[in-house]
C-alpha cells in the first residue's frame, strides 16, 4: 500500500481475498462471476463506497483515495487473471493443434511398367531401328489363321504340339474360334493385307518386301514355372525377293546383342520342325559372362517361309523368299531380369514388380 495513506487492515485483507479468489477461477466465466463480487454493482468496493457517505470531508478523502487504490489494486489482479487465463487457453489449444513437423510426408509410390513390357518395349524399339513394322492382331482367332494357313490343317498331328482354349462359336468352315497359340497368326495377316494392298504390282510381277514384328498374347493349355496358360509372344517375318537364311542370322544375332546389351554372346542353330517354315531351327543363345554362362538357352523358333505358307498369303514362292521367327517375350524378359520361374510376373506381387522400376 502507498506510504501516504494510514494502514487500512481491512482493505488489504480485501485485496489479498479478490486475488485468491480470482486465482481460483479456472475458466473466464468464474472469473468473471468473481469479478462482480469484488467490483460489480453490489460487489464489496461498491459497498465500501457507499459507506463513505458517513464519514467527514476529511475521512472521506483519505478513506475514499484508499478504496480507489484498493480498487484499482483489484482491477489489476483481475487484468492479470484475465490475462493468465488466456494464456493457458492459447496454450492448450496450440498443444491440441499441434502438427508433428518432423512426420514423414505421405508418399505416392512412383509407379512403373512390368517387366515383360519392359521386354516388349525394347524388343519394338529394336527391330524398329532394324526397319521392322510393328503390327497388332486378335487374340481371339480363327481356325485358318492360327492353324490351317500356317501348314496345319485340320488332324494334322504338329496340331497337339499346340493344344489352346476354344470359343464357343465356329467360323464358316464349322471350325471353332480359339485363343491364338502363337503370334504366327500375323505373319498370314499382315502379307495377306500386304498382297492385298499392292494386287496390281504383284500382278506386274513387281517384288516388294514385307519386314514386320507382331508381338501380342497368345494362350495354350500349360501351367509350371517356365509356361503359363497366357504368355507374350513377338512373331518377326521378312520376306522380299532375296531374303536369306543368313539375314535370318544376322538379324536375329544383332537383335540379341542390342536387347541383352553384350556382344559376348555364342547363337546357335538347332535343326527342328515347323510346319510353317522349311528348314525349321531352334535359335539357343549362350552367354559367356554373368550368371548364366556357358549354358544354351532357347530364345526362338525359327525358319525360312514355307513354300505354301507363302501361297496362303496371296503371293508367289517362286518371287518372294524369306524367313520368320517367334520369340518367347517373357522368356527373353527371365533371361534378361535373371527371373527363374515365370508365373512371378504374372502374380501381380509388387515387391517383386517394384524392383523393375
Ligand atoms: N509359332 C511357333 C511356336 O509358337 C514359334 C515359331 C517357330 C514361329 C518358327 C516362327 C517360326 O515364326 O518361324 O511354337
Amino acid at each position: 500500500m502507498n506510504a501516504t495513506f494510514p494502514a487500512s487492515p481491512d482493505l488489504d485483507a480485501l485485496v489479498h481475498s479478490a486475488r485468491e479468489c480470482f486465482a481460483q477461477a479456472r475458466a473466464s466465466a468464474d472469473l468473471e462471476n468473481a469479478k462482480a463480487q469484488f467490483l460489480g454493482k453490489a460487489g464489496r468496493v461498491t459497498e465500501l463506497m457507499k459507506g463513505l457517505a458517513q464519514l467527514s470531508i476529511d475521512e472521506k478523502k483519505t478513506r475514499g483515495a484508499a478504496i480507489n487504490q484498493a480498487k484499482q489494486a483489484i482491477e489489476a489482479a483481475l487484468a492479470e487473471r484475465r490475462q493468465q487465463l488466456a494464456d493457458a487457453q492459447l496454450a492448450q489449444q496450440l498443444q491440441a493443434e499441434a502438427l508433428d513437423v518432423t512426420l514423414p510426408g505421405r508418399q505416392r509410390g512412383a509407379g512403373g511398367l512390368h517387366p515383360v513390357s519392359l521386354a516388349w518395349e525394347r524388343i519394338e524399339q529394336i527391330f524398329g531401328s532394324m526397319g521392322f513394322d510393328v503390327a497388332d492382331g486378335p487374340e481371339i482367332e480363327n481356325d485358318w489363321f492360327n492353324f490351317t494357313a500356317l501348314g496345319n490343317p485340320p488332324n494334322h498331328p504338329a496340331r497337339s504340339m499346340q493344344d489352346t482354349f476354344y470359343v464357343d462359336m465356329s467360323d464358316e468352315q464349322g471350325q471353332p474360334y480359339c485363343l491364338r497359340t502363337h503370334t504366327s497368326t500375323m505373319q498370314i495377316r499382315y502379307a495377306t493385307a500386304y498382297a492385298h494392298r499392292h494386287l496390281d504390282a504383284l500382278r506386274r510381277g513387281e517384288v516388294g518386301e514385307i519386314r514386320v514384328i507382331a508381338p501380342g498374347r497368345t494362350y495354350r493349355v500349360d501351367n509350371d514355372a517356365t509356361h503359363s496358360p497366357m504368355f507374350h509372344q513377338v512373331e518377326g517375318l521378312w520376306l522380299g525377293a532375296n531374303v536369306s537364311f543368313k539375314d535370318l542370322k544376322v538379324t536375329y544375332l544383332n537383335f540379341c546383342k542390342a536387347f541383352f546389351e553384350t556382344d559376348d554372346l555364342l547363337m546357335r542353330f538347332r535343326p527342328s520342325y515347323f510346319p510353317f517354315t522349311e528348314p525349321s531351327a531352334e535359335i539357343d543363345i549362350q552367354f559367356s559372362n554373368g550368371p548364366l554362362a556357358g549354358k544354351w538357352l532357347e530364345v526362338s523358333g525359327a525358319g525360312m517361309t514355307h513354300p505354301q505358307v507363302l501361297r496362303n498369303m496371296g503371293l508367289d514362292p517362286e518371287k518372294y523368299q524369306g524367313f520368320a521367327f517367334g520369340s518367347g517375350i517373357d522368356r527373353l524378359a527371365m533371361l534378361r531380369y535373371g527371373v527363374a520361374d515365370l508365373r512371378q510376373f504374372f502374380e501381380g506381387d509388387i515387391r517383386f514388380l517394384a524392383q523393375f522400376r
